[in-house]
């Protein structure tokens, strides 16, 4: 099955309202029309309205970079799943490393996000990924497998049909050391065996596997031609709308 290649640009905590709206209105003007690779920006909370306002009527997609699983009430400092669907937002990076690692945020905490997620139709672009002492022990896959089974508990084979998958190795995020395209693809082709294992094949090959970690305009070639590498979560590369439109037209193969 042919999957369409998605790239989604993770801007982090970067752009101001004002700069992320002038960057997203220059991303409209090259590619708000293109239509052979999905696009999705995922702003700060702050800049989410005025990119919203600055895509509007393009292809582009908007999404968040995390959110609480509650709907509401006293959770100070905290953004809903409605609150992010008021403002358009349709995708949800949930479970980044960042968060995981800065944030202590676990896999039951990730899981709750993802089934909040889906009961309010943001499309979760779940992050997995080992560190460096993790593949250096050999336990890459392993930590992948138990990442993905404990955040997809409680999952149905109908929503995880509309899960994306980001598998981010913690070493090559905004480190400049990319994984080589068979070190991604390894992983990817076990990601999707197992996906195949817990929601069954039908969802499976819908499941949109990406690749993050230092994906760039010179790499991102061979990455994309990996069989089960479906497009990229893209940081640094991102923040500037040349690299990222190089990328996003390097996902849709045509100029
Ligand atoms: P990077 O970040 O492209 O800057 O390595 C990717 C990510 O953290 O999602």
């Amino acid at each position: 099955m042919s999957r369409k290649k998605l790239i989604a640009g993770n801007w982090k905590m970067n752009k101001t309202s004002a700069d992320g709206a002038a960057l997203a209105r220059e991303l409209v003007l090259a590619v708000g029309s293109y239509s052979d690779a999905d696009i999705v920006v995922c702003p700060p909370f702050t800049a989410l309205e005025s990119v919203a306002t600055a895509i509007d009527g393009s292809l582009i997609k908007l999404g968040a970079q995390n959110m609480h699983f509650e709907p509401s009430g006293a959770f100070t400092g905290e953004v809903s799943a409605p609150m992010l669907r008021a403002l358009f937002a349709t995708h949800v990076i949930l479970g980044h490393s960042e968060r995981r690692d800065l944030f202590g945020e676990t896999d039951e905490l990730v899981n709750k996000k993802v089934l909040a997620a889906f009961k309010n139709q943001l499309r979760p672009i779940l992050c997995v990924g080992e560190s460096l002492a993790e593949r250096e022990a050999g336990s890459t896959l392993k930590k992948v497998q138990s990442q993905l089974e404990r955040d997809l508990e409680g999952v149905s084979r109908d929503q995880a049909a509309g899960l994306i998958v980001a598998y981010e190795p913690i070493w090559a995020i905004g480190t400049g050391k990319v994984a080589t395209a068979e070190q991604a693809q390894e992983v990817h082709a076990f990601i999707r065996g197992l996906l195949t294992k817990l929601q069954g094949e039908a969802a499976a090959q819908r499941i949109r596997i990406l690749y993050g970690g230092s994906m760039k305009p010179a790499n991102a070639a061979e990455l994309l031609s990996q069989k089960d590498i479906d497009g990229g979560l893209i940081g640094g590369a991102a923040l500037e709308a040349r690299s990222f439109v190089e990328l996003v037209k390097a996902a849709g193969g045509k100029p």
